[in-house]
C-alpha cells in the first residue's frame, strides 16, 4: 500500500514533450500558461483575510438542472438549491463587474449544455477575450449544439465519461448514455478536422475511483479513437458524512492506492505514451511540483483558491470553490455572500470571504476545507 499520490504525467512526457502529439503539445503549453493565473497570490505567512489582487477566475454555474445520476455527485442525493439556470441579465452583470477577468468556467453542479443559449454566453465572454471552458457530460452534444460552440470561440471542452465501456458507465453515471456520448465526441472531433478548428481543446475525463481504475487503460485507448489527445484522471472528492454512493473515502482511488492500482495507472500512461496523447492528474500545480508534493497533515493550507477565484451558483449564491460543494453537505457553512444583493467586489473582500480566508490559514480550517487536497481540477 502507498499513501503517496502516485496519479502523475508519464515521466518522459515532462521531460520530452516531443512524445505528444502536436495537438496535446499545444495543449500542455496553453495548460500551463493557464496556471500563471492560479500562482500563489502570497506565501502563507504574506496571506491576510484580504485579498489583495481582484479574482483571476469566475466559476459561474450556468445551471444546476442535470439529466444524468452519477453516483459521485451531491447533486444525485440532494437539491443544493431551488432548480434553476442563471439568468442571462445575472450572468452579463456578473461578466460586466470584473470585464478583464481572465478564465470563466461555466459549470457547476449541473449540466451546462442544459442551457439552451449556453454558445451565446460562451460567444459574450469570448467577445471579452475571456478564456472560456466547461465540464459537460456529453449527452447533448450534437452536431447543432457542437458547431454552436465552435463558433462561438469556446477554449476548452471536458468530456466526463468516467469509462471504458457501457456497463461501468451505467454503474457510475447513472444512466445509459454511453455508446451515445462516445458517438458525440467522435463526431464532434471529426467535424473540427473539417472545420479546421483546432478549438475548443477537448479532453475526457475519469473521476478516480477504486471501482473503475482498471478502466484506465482502455479508457486512454478510447480517447485516441474518437480523436482526443488529453485524458485527465480526475481525483475524487468525497463527502466527509460517507455513505452516498460512491463519493465515499473507500473508493477514493487517491487515498491509498494499492500495487495492482499504481500498475494500471502506469499501464495506461504507457498506452497515453504510444499514442502520444497527454495523460495526467488534474492538478492546481505544475507536473514538477506535482511530483514533489506529497499529502501532508493540512494539504488546506495550499490552497488559494478563496485569493484567485470566485463560484457564484444559478441563485447568485457566492462560493470560495468548486469543491467545497462536494466535500460537505449543504452551502450553509461557506456561502460567503449572495450576488443578488451585493456587488461581487463587495462580497470579494466581505465580511464573510474574510473570515473564511483567515479560516483557511489555521489549523483548524473552515469544515469544508477540512478534508481538501490541493490537487483539484482547475
Ligand atoms: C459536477 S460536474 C458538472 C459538469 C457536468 N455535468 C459533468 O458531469 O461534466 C463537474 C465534474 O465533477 C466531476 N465529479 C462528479 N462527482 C465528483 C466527485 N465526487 N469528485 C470529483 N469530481 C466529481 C464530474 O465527473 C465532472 O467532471
Ligand atoms: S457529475 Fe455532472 S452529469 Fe453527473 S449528476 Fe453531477 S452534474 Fe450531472
Ligand atoms: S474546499 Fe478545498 S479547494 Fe475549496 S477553498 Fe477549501 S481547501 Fe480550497
Amino acid at each position: 500500500m502507498s499513501t503517496l499520490l502516485p496519479i502523475l504525467p508519464p515521466s518522459d512526457l515532462l521531460e520530452n514533450n516531443d512524445a505528444l502529439s502536436p495537438a496535446a503539445q499545444k495543449a500542455e503549453e496553453e495548460k500551463n500558461a493557464m496556471r500563471k493565473y492560479f500562482q500563489k497570490p502570497g506565501s502563507q505567512s504574506e496571506l491576510t483575510g484580504h485579498a489583495d489582487q481582484e479574482p483571476v477566475c469566475l466559476y459561474l454555474e450556468t445551471t444546476n438542472r442535470c439529466n444524468l445520476l452519477c453516483v459521485t455527485c451531491p447533486r444525485t442525493y440532494e437539491q443544493l438549491e431551488p432548480e434553476a439556470d442563471m439568468p442571462w441579465e445575472m450572468f452579463t452583470s456578473l461578466i460586466d463587474q470584473y470585464p478583464n477577468i481572465a478564465r470563466v468556467v461555466l459549470h457547476g453542479i449541473g449540466e451546462p449544455m442544459l442551457v439552451k443559449d449556453i454558445a451565446q454566453r460562451v460567444k459574450y465572454l469570448k467577445d471579452r477575450n475571456i478564456y472560456v471552458l466547461f465540464n459537460t457530460n456529453g449527452t447533448l452534444l450534437n452536431d447543432a449544439n457542437g458547431r454552436a460552440l465552435i463558433e462561438a470561440g469556446l477554449d476548452e471542452l471536458r468530456v466526463s465519461l468516467d469509462a471504458a465501456e457501457s456497463e461501468v458507465y451505467q454503474m457510475v453515471r447513472g444512466k445509459d448514455f454511453f455508446a451515445k456520448i462516445v458517438q458525440n465526441v467522435k463526431n464532434f472531433t471529426k467535424l473540427q478536422r473539417e472545420l479546421n478548428a483546432p478549438k475548443p481543446r477537448v479532453s475526457l475525463w475519469l473521476t478516480g475511483l477504486r471501482e473503475t481504475v482498471d478502466q484506465l487503460p482502455n479508457f486512454v485507448r478510447l480517447a485516441h479513437e474518437v480523436g482526443v489527445t488529453e485524458v485527465y484522471l480526475q481525483r475524487l472528492v468525497f463527502f466527509d458524512e460517507g455513505s452516498n454512493g460512491l463519493a465515499r473515502a473507500e473508493s477514493a482511488l487517491f487515498e491509498h492506492t494499492t500495487e495492482r492500482e499504481e500498475a494500471l495507472i502506469k499501464e495506461a500512461e504507457d498506452v497515453a505514451v504510444e499514442l502520444g496523447i497527454m495523460f495526467s492528474a488534474s492538478g492546481a500545480v505544475d507536473p514538477g511540483e506535482s511530483i514533489r508534493m506529497q499529502r501532508n497533515d493540512s494539504p488546506w493550507s495550499l490552497c488559494r483558491r478563496p485569493w484567485s477565484l470566485m463560484y457564484i451558483t444559478a441563485n447568485g449564491r457566492v462560493l470560495p470553490c468548486c469543491i467545497a460543494p462536494f466535500s460537505m453537505k449543504g452551502y450553509g457553512s461557506f456561502t460567503l455572500g449572495e450576488a443578488t444583493q451585493h456587488s461581487l467586489r463587495e462580497i470579494w473582500n466581505g465580511p464573510e470571504y474574510v473570515r473564511f480566508r483567515e479560516g483557511l490559514l489555521t489549523s483548524a480550517p473552515p469544515p469544508a476545507c477540512a478534508n481538501c487536497g490541493l490537487r483539484w481540477s482547475l
